[in-house]
């Protein structure tokens, strides 16, 4: 059940938006009557629950997706140069984490149906120095890991997956978590299950999440617990790490909030066909594909715009409206920083770009109503309608055709 605050009134319709009901609520309050506030039993609990709901072995719980993906990096050993190959389509977190190493995230393009990173784009950029692929399983839709996977055996590469859009989602039947060497959740409100801030990374290997409850720990071996169990107050930190712990109270909330992730999946997925079939007669709007394989956690609804529509145009006109669109994402390597870092310049990922110019976030969450969701098919269309017998003058220059 959705709490008051959520059953959302908004006259403006968000991207995507938290549901916390009363039991969240209770789950927090409670943690916060316990004897733990930081680092205490909720927090094994916490991920016990998303590694057993993954069907893994272990997971690592962090105070954000970022730390997670950094602590993945710091784990399979990135450093000084090494070559981490990811794709230009994704959250700058997934390039930061690699530099954050000392090591040089190097830009796959994508598919121009799916925008998930580009196997062939993958292999065709490896080099000596290339250590790792870190696929994104972007919008919620899994990537191709069988074809990944390969890549990364016949070249001895570690293949991480950063599916901070893709908790619950599956591939061939089979569950993110379980189709690369660790994979990366993000907690953030927007995403799927939410814990305020966090993020965690689950794994079979024991070596990595071995690894990582140091690094989230400023290198430490033990944990405060552990010491106080063992009657000793003495430690070693035996290498460099970071405070990146995740609070009892935050994993009360992730632990309540885990159990409903089926029924927001359910409605993310109930949403997302709500859309596909209300834009498929359009020859304006083009939703992505999905792939056959794939079952997708719908963390977006991206489509893109077609012929003469633009993008920046029907952005403003739609937020004007009321509909609180948004663009994921510049390719990372057009960020100010990573061309001066890495002198990466436009035309690097053709693929990549064209689609830029063109995507919208449609507003995606599971507590909206079909009315709102109605809402935004009537708008985008007469948005499409209006610029069709009105042209707008587009900066962002590419141009599809729906197939
Ligand atoms: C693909 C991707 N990777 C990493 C992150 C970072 O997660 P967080 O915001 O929890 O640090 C995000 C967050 O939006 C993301 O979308």
């Amino acid at each position: 059940m959705n709490s008051k605050k959520n059953t959302i009134k908004h006259s403006f319709l968000p991207y995507g938006c938290q549901s916390i009901n009363e039991d969240d609520i209770a789950a927090v309050v409670a943690a916060l009557r316990s004897d733990w506030l930081t680092t205490g039993p909720l927090v094994g609990e916490f991920e016990k629950a998303v590694a057993d709901f993954c069907g893994v072995r272990y997971g690592v719980a962090v105070s954000s997706g970022t730390a997670a993906l950094h602590a993945a990096m710091a784990a399979i050993g990135i450093g000084l140069n090494d070559e981490v190959i990811i794709p230009a389509m994704t959250f700058a977190a997934t390039a930061n984490a690699v530099v954050y190493q000392g090591g040089q995230p190097v830009f796959a393009d994508v598919e121009a149906d799916t925008l998930l990173i580009d196997p062939v784009s993958v292999e065709a950029l490896i080099s000596k120095r290339t250590k790792a692929i870190v696929a994104v399983d972007y919008a919620g839709q899994p990537c191709d890991y069988p074809a990944l996977r390969a890549i990364a055996e016949k070249y001895g590469l570690w293949l991480v997956a950063d599916a901070c859009h893709s908790l619950g989602a599956e591939y061939g039947g089979k569950k993110v978590g379980t189709l690369a060497d660790c994979t990366v959740f993000s907690f953030h409100p927007v995403k799927h299950i939410t814990t305020g801030e966090g993020g965690m990374v689950v794994t079979d290997n024991p070596e990595l999440a071995e690894a990582m409850r140091r690094f989230r720990n400023h290198g430490i071996s033990t944990d405060h617990r552990q010491r106080e169990a063992s009657g000793t107050w003495q430690y070693e930190m035996v290498e460099l790490g970071y405070n990146y712990r995740i609070t009892d109270f935050q994993c009360a909330l992730g632990v309540s909030q885990l159990s409903r992730l089926p029924t927001f999946i359910d409605s993310r997925r109930r949403i997302a066909s709500h859309y596909s079939e209300a834009f498929s007669p359009s020859s304006a709007i083009l939703p992505l594909a999905i792939h056959s394989e794939a079952a997708s956690a719908w963390h977006l609804y991206v489509v893109r715009l077609l012929g003469n529509i633009s993008r920046e145009a029907a952005f403003r006109q739609l937020r004007e409206r009321g509909i609180g669109v948004n663009v994921h994402y510049l390719p990372v390597y057009l960020h100010p920083f990573y061309q001066r870092r890495f002198a990466t310049r436009l035309g690097l990922c053709p693929v990549a770009e064209a689609a830029y110019a063109t995507i919208l976030s449609l507003p995606i969450w599971p507590g909206m109503t079909e009315e709102q969701v109605h809402r935004v098919c009537e708008t985008l269309a007469l948005v499409v309608s209006e610029q069709v017998t009105s042209p707008q003058q587009d900066v962002s220059g590419a141009r599809l055709v729906k197939p």
